[in-house]
């Protein structure tokens, strides 16, 4: 795209719903009104729906449904999440280019697709990776004992979560780290993790959010038990912008992770759970614990009460509710 026109999606966006006058955006780009109005044409040829109104100035309602990774760039609030972006129209998985690629990027970079061949879920389980949804790795190179791993997992569940209640998304987390709105899975994450002698080498970070995905593209066991952010509210989002605050959200909770005590986020985790209190089954690797769930460990296990009273702190397993 012609840098003029990449300049005034920007100016417009920046002013998040509010009217900038021809003359303003003139100004900035050093053109004439009558450019700035003949870029605006094109603009809405391209699928940029942009009101203009000769009192106040242009108003962009909404842009074509793609990830606009330079737009990205320039509006990311962060210094470390998204300090190296790399997007891509298509991958078989990010999380497999991120492992490739984790030990040659700095800390922190974000691996982007708009769509995924062969998107993986836990447990070896397929991630339908559709048009629309936001399908991200990120490269972590966090300095912790392996046992700790499963406590990024949490910080990860809160982040999507509060940048979802951010644009009134009614998120909840399941444990170990599935988010959901009324029950059903709007995102999933999976973390993987290099590690030599015990200790983390990098760790992949890897979030599949269902943003305007069409659920009746979805395969029937899957879509019964999802939902999306455009089912949610109604309209399709600007899935750049939503970009943006997720990435600030995972870099304040990663740098909380970083510097805080883990109980504060093991407390906010507890807030935003859908699954403390409720009747669980969860499948370890090794066995079935039946009872209910009551908290979480400062080592970030879930810890489940079975019928006999006796503690079980869970730290991996596939969670059902029984209730
Ligand atoms: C789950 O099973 O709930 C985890 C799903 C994780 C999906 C994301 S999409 C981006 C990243 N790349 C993958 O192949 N998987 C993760």
């Amino acid at each position: 795209m012609n840098d003029n026109k990449k300049e005034i999606i920007y100016i417009l966006r920046k002013s998040e719903g509010n009217p900038v006058s021809g003359q303003e955006i003139g100004e900035k780009l050093g053109i004439t009104r009558a450019m700035v109005w003949k870029y605006v044409r094109a603009l809405r040829k391209e699928g940029y729906d942009i009101r203009s109104s000769p009192k106040t100035g242009y108003i962009l309602d909404s842009c074509p449904d793609k990830i606009d990774p330079e737009m990205l760039q320039g509006i990311l609030k962060t210094s470390l999440i998204g300090n190296d972006i790399r997007y891509y129209s298509e991958l078989e998985s990010t999380n497999n280019t991120a492992r490739e690629i984790a030990m040659s990027v700095p800390e922190g970079a974000v691996v982007i697709a708009e769509t995924q061949k062969k998107g993986r879920g836990r447990m070896g389980t397929e991630w339908q990776s559709a048009p629309g949804g936001i399908w991200i790795s990120l490269i972590l190179h966090p300095s912790i004992p392996l046992e700790n791993l499963s406590k990024i997992t949490l910080v990860a569940g809160i982040a999507v979560t509060n940048a979802l209640r951010g644009i009134g998304v009614d998120a909840r987390i399941k444990w170990p780290n599935d988010v959901l709105v009324n029950g059903k899975k709007i995102c999933g994450i999976l973390t993987e993790v290099s590690a030599e002698i015990g200790k983390v080498d990098y760790v992949v970070l890897g979030i599949g959010i269902n943003v305007n995905v069409k659920l009746s593209g979805l395969k029937d066991e899957v879509r019964r038990n999802s939902t999306s952010i455009a089912n949610e509210t109604g309209k399709p989002i600007d899935r750049t912008s939503f970009l943006a605050s997720l990435l600030y959200e995972l870099e304040q909770q990663y740098i909380r992770f970083k510097t805080r005590k883990f109980a504060e986020i093991v407390d906010e985790w507890i807030n935003l759970s859908d699954t403390i209190g409720r009747n669980v089954k969860v499948m370890t690797p090794t066995m079935l614990i039946e009872g209910k769930a009551v908290g979480i460990t400062e080592k970030g296990a879930l810890v489940v009460l079975d019928k006999n009273n006796k503690k079980h702190e869970i730290i991996a397993g596939n969670c059902r509710y029984s209730d």
